[in-house]
């Protein structure tokens, strides 16, 4: 029994001596393996005489813990040793957590136009579609703006070689949708247009939501109510809307509606009007027959006042500070 408490002092001490791992380990298994001293105390406790058995058993089995728990605590100290110094050297500690995979999220502009579409689906609107590269044709002409109309200069457009053009509005997609489905009509197109503009406020490319109705007796009031409608949607909250008189070529009368914003200001939103009825005629739909109306907005400007963004370049730089704000 002496003995065994001598020999344990002595193993504790080369525990605490130990100065590496691998040390450490050679160590455990001389003392704890199989083969190991301690283990073979405890083989030899069946030669004992039975009542000695207890006694020295019990104090084997402490020796044995007690030397376990020493060389664990000594392990976890060299392992964080043998780290600091990984670290410190530059080394890559393949110990730490992951950084992590970041969740994507929704463009604030994709989002805008989606909620765009379902407001609109949810009032009987159908989407459709136009190309990018139009002709004048569907972009001017048979929007009432013909050849060396003032009205074209106002679109900074930006011409092909070809003599097509980049569509400087959603508006060519009413002709094509009237031309191809005829009337009664209730479609909207969304995408992108072009116009030579930048600044704080204009891009070269952003996007429209324009809808267009053609039905028998549609009136002004109509437009009014479903445009007062779409915007308390969209804003999600009672809005006070204003009808502004205006101009544009393809409609008339023409409109642009402005939002109350907090503040008592008026914000303009869209463009609208009673569609021209020589824009129905071009669009081969009877115009003593049928009535129609339509709007254009912008998208950026619609997702600026509702996310409160105030360079509409943010929505083009691909900043993942900026664009991680809208993840769900
Ligand atoms: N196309 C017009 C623009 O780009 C907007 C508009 C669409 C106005 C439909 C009236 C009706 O400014």
């Amino acid at each position: 029994m002496a003995d065994l408490s001598e020999r344990l002092r002595e193993a504790l001490a080369a525990v605490e001596s130990a100065g590496t791992l691998d040390e450490l380990e050679a160590l455990r298994v001389r003392l704890l393996g199989r083969n190991g001293e301690i283990t073979a105390q405890l083989k030899a406790l069946g030669s004992l005489p039975a009542e000695e058995r207890p006694t020295v058993g019990k104090a084997v089995n402490r020796a044995k813990n007690e030397l376990g728990a020493a060389i664990a605590a000594r392990r976890k100290a060299l392992s964080k040793r043998r780290l600091d110094a990984a670290l410190s050297e530059g080394g890559i500690d393949v110990s730490l957590p992951g950084r992590g995979v970041l969740p994507g999220a929704e463009h604030p502009l994709s989002r805008t136009i989606r909620r765009v579409r379902a407001i609109l689906a949810g009032a009987g609107f159908a989407a459709r579609s136009g190309p990018e590269i139009e002709d004048e044709f569907h972009n001017f002409t048979a929007l009432n703006m013909p050849a060396n109309h003032p009205a074209r200069d106002m679109h900074d457009t930006f011409y092909l070689p070809s003599g097509m053009l980049l569509r400087t509005h959603t508006s060519p997609v009413q002709v094509r949708s009237m031309l191809g489905e005829g009337a009664p009509l209730k479609v909207i197109s969304l995408g992108r247009v072009f116009r030579r503009d930048s600044d704080q406020t204009h891009t070269p490319v952003f996007h429209q939501v324009e809808g267009l109705a053609v039905e028998e007796g549609l009136s002004l009031a109509n437009l009014k109510s479903l445009l007062h409608e779409f915007a308390e949607q969209f804003f999600e909250r009672e809005v006070e809307v204003r009808f502004r008189a205006s101009y544009f070529p393809f409609t008339e009368p023409s409109a642009e509606m402005d939002v109350r914003w907090e503040g008592g200001g008026w914000l303009e939103i869209l463009g609208c009007g009673m569609v021209h009825p020589e824009v129905l005629r071009f669009g081969g739909v009877d115009p003593e027959r049928y009535t129609g109306y339509a709007f254009g907005m912008g998208v950026e400007r619609m997702a600026m006042l509702r996310y409160g963004v105030r360079d509409i370049r943010r929505f083009f730089d691909n900043d993942i500070r900026f664009l991680g704000q809208f993840a769900p």
